[in-house]
């Protein structure tokens, strides 16, 4: 079985990451955060999981259909909310335990509005990088905090991010930090090597203003077979191209598994008004420089 293209941070050269990016669609840079900007970002997301209410946060599912008109979600493009676990919650509607224990991410605009994600995600080694995976002028359009906690974290199903992330031409470019070790075990991303060279298989879009609706591109399933694990220590990035199909089992382990991700877009191209994730007026893209 192929493994991932993996590079240590501060030694590479940029024309081999891109190389392998263009190649497998996605690359590992080993070591891009040291433990301590990784212990901030936890201790920070910690920090505002506790100012987290059950009554304002919707359960978060994988399958869009079970969000499709939730407002909650549509309108997170320039906010900090709070999605859960599916099963998160007890029968009499009750939080299973901590926040912490029960979310399932945190989004999506943490990179613009909390100052502890805004140094991480304007770091100035990522603008040259993603300049150098094709991206004229980059900018970050998206920003979550991934927990995937112990026990009831839930599997997410094989999936391009550009059929959320859709911009013409694609520009999508996916940035995972590692903020804990991510495994076999707890749940690590598998991607299917190649496959970004392919075409956009689903595109999903506002219907209404508060309403969305996948479609479906190209009807072919995903071949799983060739998935390769990415397993990730703390600190380390993945970096992978918008098209590049990836999954993650659930987390049966004892271990959770978070994640710091972007998602930047290059805007010379082409943003959709009906793509799911929307900026106000007073929230405009920022260069990533
Ligand atoms: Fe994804």
């Amino acid at each position: 079985m192929s493994s991932a293209a993996r590079f240590e941070a501060g030694r590479y050269e940029l024309s081999d990451v891109a190389e392998a990016f263009h190649r497998d669609g996605f690359v590992v840079l080993d070591g891009f955060c040291s433990p301590e900007a990784c212990a901030e970002l936890r201790s920070e997301a910690r920090r505002l999981m506790q100012a987290a209410s059950p009554e304002e946060a919707t359960v978060f599912s994988t399958d869009a259909s079970e969000h499709q008109s939730d407002r909650y979600f549509l309108e997170s493009g320039d906010k900090i909310r709070f999605f859960f676990e599916r099963d998160a919650f007890l029968e009499d509607g009750s939080l299973r335990g901590e926040p912490e224990a029960c979310l399932n991410k945190v989004g999506h605009a943490l990179h613009d509005l909390n100052p502890v994600f805004q140094r991480i995600s304007y770091d100035p080694r990522l603008g040259p990088l993603a300049h150098g995976l094709g991206n004229a002028s980059p900018s970050i359009v998206q920003s979550m905090y991934i927990l995937k906690p112990p026990r009831i974290g839930g599997e997410v199903h094989c999936h391009q991010d550009s059929t959320y992330i859709y911009t013409e031409p694609d520009s999508c470019i996916g940035f995972w930090f590692a903020v804990e070790d991510a495994t076999v075990e707890n749940g690590c991303m598998y991607f299917l090597p190649g496959e970004h060279r392919g075409p956009l298989r689903e595109r999903h879009r506002r219907t209404g203003t508060y309403t969305t609706q996948t479609e479906t591109l190209d009807p072919r399933p995903w071949d799983l077979e060739g998935a390769v694990p990415v397993e990730a220590r703390a600190g380390s990035l993945v970096v992978f191209h918008g098209r590049a199909p990836h999954f993650s089992g659930p987390n049966r382990s004892e271990h959770s598994r978070h994640a710091y991700t972007l998602h930047v877009i290059d805007r010379e191209c082409h943003y959709p008004a009906e793509n799911w994730l929307q900026r106000g007026p007073d929230m405009p893209l920022r260069p990533l420089a």
